[in-house]
């Protein structure tokens, strides 16, 4: 069976956005053999003098993930740190990738910059050499195919480019991976900015009634709607966007509803309340049986690092003997 893998760096709860991402990797399970870890060297990249919260929100970030059906008897879920051969593949690659691919790579003046911005210094070895650890991340199970989204694109060419150089270099141990860019719907937070904790404008998964109803009702509708039998364009509302997702077998009639002015946006909202929790209620409660479980999470994550390091090894065996260390 074909290897896939794929990480999330540990951010804390999830939001409604990452919830297409996770529920393709569901689907994945089913086809191949699959690595889901926590990237918490990743998150130090940006984070080095803020680590209290990793560990706390590996912890939850798992719940999430199965809440949402990922399943540790078909797949394999750790956490990076886990499993110290990523760290000796990333050694080991570092001496032969060209300074010019990481310094090229097309994001990281940009967060460089950003970070600069907000008075945050990332110039450091480690910043710069993160595209690698996820090569190493990829490539020490030697995976087939990483489920990505088009920002980490970059990131995926220059794996396959080491991998390349490797193989070349000494002999042939890592396949080339390729992205699998999956449809993913790009949702934007209530304010039709960019989904993101740092605007406050996301919806948590798990978020109780009380927090989807605030959160609904603060979504931007058509601006030109002022009593409720004005016609609306529901092209310009946050709103129908979400029921073009959540509400499919209703959203062509709501649409013509609201063009002619036949439905207030204050109905429309309550519809979309009705499907979101129709969607999320299920997934709330799985969660709360997880977490209600005690160390089961931690059960998991120990057992996925087991099966990990077995793979891991055995790359790492392949590596120094092609490298006739
Ligand atoms: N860089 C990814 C992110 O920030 C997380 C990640 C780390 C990853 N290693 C990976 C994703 C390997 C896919 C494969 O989201
Ligand atoms: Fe948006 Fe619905 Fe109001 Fe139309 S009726 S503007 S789709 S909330």
């Amino acid at each position: 069976m074909e290897r896939i893998l794929s990480g999330m760096r540990p951010t804390g709860r999830l939001h409604i956005g990452h919830l297409s991402v996770l529920e393709n990797w569901r689907r994945l399970q089913n086809q191949y053999r699959c690595f889901f870890f926590v990237a918490d060297w990743h998150a130090l990249t940006t984070s080095f003098e803020e680590t209290g919260g990793i560990k706390k929100n590996t912890v939850e970030m798992v719940a999430d993930w199965l809440a949402v059906g990922l399943d540790p008897e078909k797949s394999v879920i750790f956490t990076q740190s886990d499993v110290i051969e990523h760290a000796e593949l990333h050694l080991m690659l570092s001496m032969i990738i060209p300074l010019s691919w990481l310094e090229r790579v097309p994001t990281y003046k940009d967060q460089v910059q950003q970070f600069k911005d907000q008075g945050k210094d990332i110039m450091t070895y480690g910043f710069l050499g993160y595209p690698l650890l996820q090569a190493a991340d990829i490539l020490i199970y030697r995976a087939n195919a990483v489920p990505v989204g088009e920002d980490q694109l970059p990131h995926l060419e220059l794996c396959r480019e080491v991998a390349r150089r490797f193989n070349f270099m000494y002999s042939s141990v890592f396949p080339e991976p390729k992205a699998l860019l999956a449809k993913i719907s790009l949702l934007p937070g209530v304010d039709n900015r960019k989904m993101s904790k740092s605007y406050s404008n996301d919806i948590g998964i798990f978020a109780d009634p009380e927090d989807l109803t605030r959160s609904v009702n603060s979504m931007i509708t058509d601006p030109a709607r002022i009593r409720k039998n004005d016609p609306g364009h529901p092209e310009v509302c946050v709103v129908h966007k979400y029921h073009t997702i959540y509400s499919l077998d209703k959203v062509s009639g709501l649409e013509e509803e609201c063009r002619k002015g036949g439905i207030g946006c204050v109905a429309c909202k309550k519809m979309l309340h009705a499907s979101l929790d129709s969607i999320l209620y299920p997934l709330r409660e799985k969660r709360k049986e997880i977490m209600s479980r005690q160390g089961y999470v931690q059960e998991i994550l120990s057992d996925g690092a087991q099966r990990a390091r077995a793979v891991a090894k055995e790359t790492m065996k392949m590596v120094r003997e092609a490298i006739k260390l």
